[in-house]
Formats: C-alpha cells, structure tokens, sequence
C-alpha cells in the first residue's frame, strides 16, 4: 500500500521535539475592539488543539486508514439511509407546509417522524420513553438543566465522563464532585461525604475505551439512595444484541435511571437523545433552554434515523465482524509491544496514552505519513501530562489494513520512532 501526505514526512523530519512550540509559536492577538482583547491563553488553546487534530481529513480514495471514525458499523454511506432522507427532502418541496424555523417546544402531530423515533427508540432501548435531541450535548446539557436547576442536589462525575456534562452541570450551576476514573472506592467515598446524588458516567468511555462496571455503580447507586445517568453514546450500535448498549446488554435497564447518546456515532446520524419515564421526558420541551430557545430535531433527520435504526438492530454480522476486529488488533498490538493498561477492554476504542504533547502529536504525524489516521487528544482535550492518541474501530476497516497498520506498529517500535514503555499507561493505569 503506498500512501503519500507531503506535508506529514516534513514535520515528522522536523523532530519530536518542538510541535507544541510549532502550534503555539507567534499566537495571534485576537482584538475585538480597541479596548477589548482576549487573553493569549484562549487562542493558544484552539491553536494547541487544532494543530493536534491535523489539518486534512482522511481520504479514502487515497487508501488513508480511518481510525477517527465512530460510525462503528459504517452504516453512515448505506443507500437505504440515504435515499430515505433524500426522498423525504425532496417530497417536502412546495408541500405547502411552513415545518421549519419552529423551536422544540412546539408540538409534532403523532405520526411524525420525529415522534415515531423517539417511539421506536424507546422500545429499541427498553425505556418507558425518549426524548430525540438536536445532539449529544443537547441531551446531556438539557438532562442537567431539568435535574439540577433549583436545587443543590450533588453530581458525582467520573474524572472522564464525557465533557458535554461538565458544561451542562456548570450551566445549571450543580455542585460537581468528581471521581477516579472507574474507581467505586473513590465514589463511595465521596457520597458517604455529601449523600445521595446524580451519578454520572460513559457506558464505554470516549478516549481510553474503557467499559464501566455497571453493575456495581449500581449497587452503590442503591446502597445510597442515588440515581444513575448512563452516557451509552458509544455503546449504541455496536453492543447488546440489537445494537441497544451496554446497559440492556448487561440487563440494568430498569436500575439505570437515565440514558443518554449522541446518535452521530452508532446510527451514523446527527441528533441525541435521553430516555426516561413518560412524565419526565416532558420536562424537556417545556423546561430547557436547548427546547424552548432552540429549534427542534428536522423530520428528514427523523426519517434517516428511523431507517438506520432499522438497520442496526439487523446488523448482528456486523456487529460481529467490528468485535473480531477490534479484539484482533488490540490483541496483535499487545503481542507486538504495545503494553498499554487500557489495551484489554472488550471494545472498539482505545487510547495509546502518549504522554506529553509532543510525543503524541509525533507519533500521531508519524502515521498519518503511512496513511494511518487515529485522532490525536492532547490539552485542553486531556491532561497535558496524559495525551491520547485515540483510535476508533469501525467495520469499514479491511483484515488486510490492519495487518499494514500493525506492520506499521511494529516498524515503529523497532526504529524507536514509537517508545510504547516511556508511555504512563504501560502496564498501569494512568487515569
Ligand atoms: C460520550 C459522548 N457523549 C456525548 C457526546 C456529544 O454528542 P454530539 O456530538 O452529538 O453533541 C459525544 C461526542 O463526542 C460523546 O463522545
């Protein structure tokens, strides 16, 4: 396989050291008036974070290796998906009808799309009820503002439970308490302190690809009179039987007490939701500024995640494909030298914990050179001392681009451009 980036191999030569000094080097002065500017820090931030990510998108025309994707089972081109989207478009022209400019909180007739999904999603998740958001942080942030405006209620965080939370929680104006990373001693500690709270956490966590011990949280959740908020954003589509995550996986529908997913990842379709009883769910479009100040998920984005919802409760083999993946190249990775903590949970992301800046974004340049794309996670996105270099499996990845990528992996640690034992994560947890 050849592949060629001209701009990769120029920086990869131009050493490890210096990248953070490269993004950060000569940072603009960002004025909004005479009077008014922003402090370096800001732009230095975005700077630091896009200089990370990279500056092109991975070409698959060009052979690139996509491991930034979270469209696990890589439903997002299939024909049916679109056509349906694309003929619920084009029927809307001259219908008569004014649908859009509406916020959320204006009703939808019962046979809308919108209507049919969240209903078709509740029995999917095995929810009482859905409420179909604009986005991941339209759920996460609404589910905040309805549970914590008014009152000083606790939240207990998982040090990396998704970031959408943390702004939400901030935007209410919730008390944050935040726990180890998967740590039931550090939780329970914390609520025998402060008492019954929200519990928040990642049924599979975003940057690292742990799973979380579900049933224990719940065991603690119970023992102190807590309630559970599940993130299953990336357990959705790729585990439990239909496609319907971790927690009906493991059967602790009815002991989680809320659910929430971006929906661009699994159903390959922009949009978010939370489950919750019926009476709940109402408190969205008539109590949260993402409902009443903002508009509401589109009927042609209803109709594709109708269709793909269809598509991944069938799609057993290939859920079955993205498992055997996953687990071969985790598997292969360890037995070639990359002893990352992390590297044994059943899933389809994992983190090379890198460390600092420059080692991550080095290695990260260093592959995208051969083709290879994972997606680089450095400050303000992760500590600055515990960089990631994150990669998603998807089942668009052949058997044959994983044995180049390993082949890759391989050359690297033999040449000493990757030094997987300087890592904080070799062989110990580092979260
Ligand atoms: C775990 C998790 N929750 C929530 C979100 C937010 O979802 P969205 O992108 O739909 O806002 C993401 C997206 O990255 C995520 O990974």
């Amino acid at each position: 396989m050849a592949f060629r980036r001209l701009w990769q191999p120029a920086l990869v030569a131009s050493g490890r050291r210096g990248m953070y000094k490269a993004a950060t080097k000569d940072v603009p002065k960002v004025e909004i008036t005479s009077k008014i500017a922003l402090p370096d820090s800001t732009v230095r931030n975005a700077r630091t974070m896009n200089f990370a990510v990279g500056f092109n998108w991975t070409d698959h025309k060009k052979g690139d290796i996509d491991y930034s994707s979270c469209d696990f089972l890589a439903i997002g081109h299939d024909r049916r998906i679109n056509e349906a989207q694309a003929e619920f478009i084009l029927s809307q022209i001259d219908d008569g009808k004014a649908a859009w400019g509406k916020t959320a909180v204006w009703p939808r007739t019962k046979d809308s799309p919108m209507v049919k999904f969240q209903e078709a999603a509740a029995e999917w998740l095995n929810a009482e009820a859905v409420v179909l958001t604009k986005s991941g942080m339209d759920a996460n942030c609404g589910l905040m503002e309805i549970l914590l405006s008014n009152n000083d209620i606790p939240v207990y965080l998982d040090f990396l439970a998704h970031k959408t939370f943390r702004y939400g929680i901030s935007a209410a104006k919730g008390e944050m308490i935040v726990f180890k990373h998967n740590n039931l001693e550090d939780l329970e500690a914390q609520m025998a302190k402060r008492g019954p709270g929200f519990i928040i956490v990642d049924s599979l966590y975003s940057s690292l690809g742990t799973i979380v011990p579900l049933k224990d949280i719940c065991d603690l959740a119970d023992k102190y009179g807590s309630a559970l908020i599940v993130d299953e954003s990336h357990g959705l589509g790729a585990h439990g039987d239909l496609g319907n995550g971790i927690v009906c996986q493991q059967g602790l529908e009815d002991r989680v007490h809320f659910r929430t997913a971006g929906l661009t990842k699994g159903l390959a379709s922009t949009g978010g939701l939370f489950t919750g009883t019926k009476e709940f769910i109402k408190l969205f479009r008539g109590n949260t500024t993402k409902s009443v100040f903002s508009y509401a998920v589109q009927d042609y984005e209803a109709v594709r995640l109708l269709t793909a919802l269809k598509i991944v409760k069938g799609a057993t083999d290939r859920r079955e494909s993205l498992h055997k993946k996953f687990t071969y190249l985790k598997q292969k990775m360890r037995d070639i030298g990359y002893h990352g903590y992390y590297l044994d949970q059943p899933s389809q992301i994992f983190g090379f914990c890198t460390g600092d800046y420059d080692n991550t974004v080095g290695l990260d340049r260093a592959l995208k050179s051969k083709g290879i794309f994972p997606t680089a996670f450095t400050f303000p996105a992760a500590p600055r001392d515990r960089s990631l270099l994150r990669w998603t499996v998807t089942d668009q990845v052949t058997m044959e681009q994983l044995d180049y990528t390993l082949g890759v992996l391989k050359q690297f640690i033999d040449d000493g451009t990757a030094k997987p034992s300087e890592w904080p994560d070799y062989e110990r947890p580092c979260y």
